[in-house]
């Protein structure tokens, strides 16, 4: 087992520190090497498909989950296609609205999930299209898909989540623009941009694996919080959401993350003195917006590490900043993920617990 660990104390670490190869390989599968235009290869979506849709739902399980909630994000602004996301063990027994005109998005890393699967076979019965994104191949989600969106992140073997989620969101980024440009809903100039976007997080991802030790520092001042709040705005609530999970699951401290504009209507009154916040400010369109949401916290004098791209000076609200490479906001999620993993990796290390394999968690959930 340590040999396959490739040096790395653990597979955890060892999966963190592959997110910028397996980005990568996602892109490269998908990405013309001649032309630099995305290429769909085995996904038969035509222009007439995306015609008849009148919306996509997206159902999927805990990281797999919060992969969705970024890609409605994306597709709905790329694609101009109404999406839902849902949670498979909610979806599955709602009776819910989906016929033919769906398309039916499932996104597993092990492809097993039988709440997934059996949400993926009542979409079907009900004659959804049906894509999904899967890391395992040949997989029963994959299997039983009309059509198949590998994410190409290799054999992931901690159980808590890291590759998969950066190379699922990766999916959700070219098939929105994909089927942007299929539709005309995205201008030559903004697809143009964001492929260039896309195309530098790999070195981008490396930038931040490269400054682990600030983290790692981090981790060790608080390590012995027993509550984290998580909180953003648009994607940096969906980031918050599964910054937060990975606490919680390997370090099984107290974490909740919510979108920052909600705090005033009840989460604002568990902040005290040295409540410890981790405020994610990294979409420049609601930066303003975001910078009064931390001010609030801070007036209530929590302990707050604010997570900004690279040039934001956020010190005079801030305990503890955290940075990343500038980016686009569309593609920053990919980038601000990964600081939280390893603050999560480095808490639970601190902490002394099961990194791989914590308590009461399985790799792939197949029973209800
Ligand atoms: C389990 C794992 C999670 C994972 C979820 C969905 O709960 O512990 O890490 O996100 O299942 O798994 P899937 O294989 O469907 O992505």
């Amino acid at each position: 087992e340590d040999a396959e660990k490739g040096g790395y104390q653990h597979f955890m670490l060892k999966e963190i520190h592959e997110q910028p190869k397996a980005v990568q390989e996602t892109l490269s599968r998908r990405i013309d090497s001649k032309t630099g235009d995305i290429r769909l290869d085995g996904i038969s979506l035509t222009m007439e498909d995306l015609q008849k849709l009148t919306k996509i739902v997206i159902v999927a399980c805990g990281t797999a989950y919060h992969a969705g909630l970024v890609g409605k994000y994306l597709i709905e602004k790329f694609a101009r296609i109404p999406v839902e996301v849902d949670i498979a063990s909610e979806f599955r027994y709602r009776d819910p609205f989906v016929d033919e005109h769906t398309l039916f998005i499932a996104v597993s890393q092990s492809g097993e999930t039988l709440d997934t699967l059996m949400s993926l076979r009542e979409a079907k019965s009900k004659g959804a299209r049906i894509l999904s994104i899967v890391n395992v191949v040949g997989s029963s989600v994959a299997r039983e898909s009309d059509d198949v969106f590998y994410t190409w992140a290799g054999p992931e073997i901690a159980v808590a989540s890291t590759k998969a989620y950066t190379t699922q969101l990766i999916c959700f980024y070219l098939l929105a623009l994909y089927m942007g440009r299929l539709k005309g809903t995205v201008s030559d100039d903004s697809y143009r941009m964001m492929m260039r976007e896309l195309n530098a997080l790999p070195e981008k991802i490396q930038r931040i694996l490269d400054r682990s030790k600030d983290i790692e520092k981090l981790a060790e001042l608080l390590y012995n919080r027993t509550q984290v709040f998580y909180i953003g705005r648009g994607l940096d609530s969906a980031v918050a959401y599964e910054g937060s999970l990975k606490l919680k699951e390997i370090s099984y401290i107290n974490s909740f993350a919510i979108a920052a504009g909600e705090l005033k209507h009840g989460t604002i009154a568990l902040m005290e003195p040295e409540t410890t916040v981790i405020a994610l400010a990294t979409q420049d369109r609601l930066f303003d917006k975001m910078y009064s949401n931390i001010e609030e916290v801070k007036a209530r004098h929590a302990h707050i590490v604010t997570l900004v791209k690279e040039g934001h000076d956020v010190k005079d609200i801030s305990t503890e900043v955290i940075t990343i490479p500038n980016c686009t906001d569309e593609v920053a999620p990919v980038l601000s993920v990964v600081p939280l993993q390893l603050f999560a990796y480095y808490v639970a290390r601190a902490k002394g617990e099961n990194i791989d394999k914590p308590r009461n968690l399985a790799k792939s959930v197949t029973v209800e």
